[in-house]
């Protein structure tokens, strides 16, 4: 009952068990051997999150590993998993990020070219299509031509496939039961991904010249780990299939979420239009934090316990499975006055603090793409915000459906394009 309530209503099952047992509690998952612990409280998320030798989440290394390959980063621990993150990071550094704009805008603009005037369509699958064409322009760095556009289909099958709460479930079963059924056929999809991405590896090793190259594979390719060793061809693709299935959903359901409160709060919306008007984004980053606060689209970012957790209110022995609950973290009352207002003011003072405010979970293992989801979520919003006029399709709260490992808008976020500039001739509309 609880796996079936957490799958189909997420927010609500939190909240009754916030109103029922307060900060920490455990939930059983039909998936999982052992209880999960719920903390929301920032004095233990911040307890949690500094220790650096807890274990992977339960069910992580299971589930991702016949997708993401044994060497992703998602699944490798201990000083393996600090010797790649170490060699993956300068990729995302701001200076870094900053040189990717051009590239991202023009992705932007052309979907926004794409869009049916006057007609209503679902703005996720549209958010789908700019986030992972970055993922394979910008990360992956494939040039136009007959391979970016086979990468776009399979890709494509592959992340569909593990969409629904249940696609996993029944994948894990089917293996169970001889590798037939739906498994197989995603086996197939992702033996086609794989020569693909296979090939684009051994054209960038055949190309070099890393150094002078943008993209993201480049940049792991001409990196060293400190025995002055390269990543192998097999740990690159894992990386580029990590980076795919953590960065392209995610980003692309946390922009759906912004557009579907911005379209229904139309005090906020005008103030982010007349900010951009003036070449101004404090209001624009405080924007983006507080749609990540009241829509935390990955729930949780857990471990399991290698010492024991201590604060003043728990006690959790060493072994246990402990995960804040982003969402009840993101929405108590002692951290955020009025929580379930969307209010980006509350963030133009006060930067978001490191453990009441955590989309992007913490510690060693925080999203190491969460500078570029953000810088992402900027071009977007803003290229969308300064060259077009959207309305929702409908005045009603989008309702909250799971895909992948997501918090998503079920219904996809309906809206109306009214009125369109083109790119060159970017201006502000009317709010
Ligand atoms: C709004 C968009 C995103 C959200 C909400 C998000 C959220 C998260 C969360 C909650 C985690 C787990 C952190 C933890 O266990 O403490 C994570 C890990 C990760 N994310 Fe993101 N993410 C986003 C975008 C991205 C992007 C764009 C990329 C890369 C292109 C990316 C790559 C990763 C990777 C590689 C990890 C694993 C880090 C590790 O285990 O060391 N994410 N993300």
């Amino acid at each position: 009952m609880q796996t079936l309530k957490w799958s189909f209503r997420p927010l609500p099952f939190m909240q009754e068990c916030r109103e029922r047992y307060g900060d920490a509690f455990s939930v059983k998952f039909a998936t999982f051997e052992r209880p999960m612990v719920m903390i929301s409280d920032p004095a233990a998320i911040k307890a949690l999150y500094k220790e650096r030798s807890h274990g992977l989440p339960p069910g992580r290394e299971v589930i991702l590993t016949p997708i993401v390959g044994p060497h992703s980063l998602l699944v490798i621990e201990g000083a393996d998993h600090l010797a790649h993150r170490k060699l993956m990071l300068p990729p995302f550094h701001g200076e870094r990020m900053r040189s990717y704009e051009p590239l991202v805008e023009e992705i932007v603009d052309a979907e926004i070219d794409r869009w049916p005037l006057g007609e209503e369509f679902a703005i996720h699958p549209r958010m789908q299509a700019i986030t992972l064409e970055v993922i394979l322009r910008v990360v992956f760095g494939v040039a136009e031509g007959e391979r970016l556009q086979r990468l776009r289909e399979v890709l494509t099958t592959v992340l569909e496939e593990t969409a629904s709460p249940f696609a996993q479930l029944t994948g894990l079963v089917s293996r169970r039961f001889g590798g037939r059924g739906p498994w197989a056929k995603f086996e197939k999809q992702l033996k086609a991904a794989d020569e693909l991405l296979y090939a684009e590896i051994a054209e960038h090793r055949a190309r070099g010249g890393f150094e002078e190259r943008d993209d993201m594979l480049s940049m792991m390719m001409a990196a060293r780990f400190e025995d002055g060793s390269e990543m192998s061809d097999e740990d690159l693709r894992d990386q580029l299939m990590t980076l795919l299935l953590a960065g392209h959903e995610t980003t692309a359901t946390a922009l759906a979420w912004t557009f579907d409160l911005l379209l229904r709060h139309a005090g906020p919306l005008a103030r982010l239009r007349d900010s951009l008007a003036e070449g101004e984004e404090d209001y624009l980053r405080a924007t983006i934090s507080e749609s990540l606060r009241l829509r935390p689209v990955v729930p949780l970012a857990g471990r399991r316990l290698s010492v024991d957790l201590e604060t003043d209110d728990l006690h959790l022995p060493a072994g246990t499975d402990v995960t804040p609950a982003i969402w009840l973290a993101h929405t108590r009352a002692e951290s955020y006055p009025e929580p379930f207002a969307f209010r980006p003011e509350r963030f133009l003072d006060d930067p978001p603090d490191t453990y009441s405010w955590i989309p992007f979970g913490g510690g060693i293992r925080r999203c190491i793409g969460a500078a570029f989801a953000e810088f992402e979520m900027r071009i977007v919003l803003r290229e969308v915000l300064t060259r077009c006029e959207l309305h929702k399709a409908s005045p009603a709260p989008e309702k909250i459906g799971r895909r992948n490992i997501t918090i998503s808008p079920r219904a996809g976020t309906p809206v109306v394009l009214t009125s369109r500039h083109p790119a060159q001739e970017r201006e502000l509309l009317p709010a």
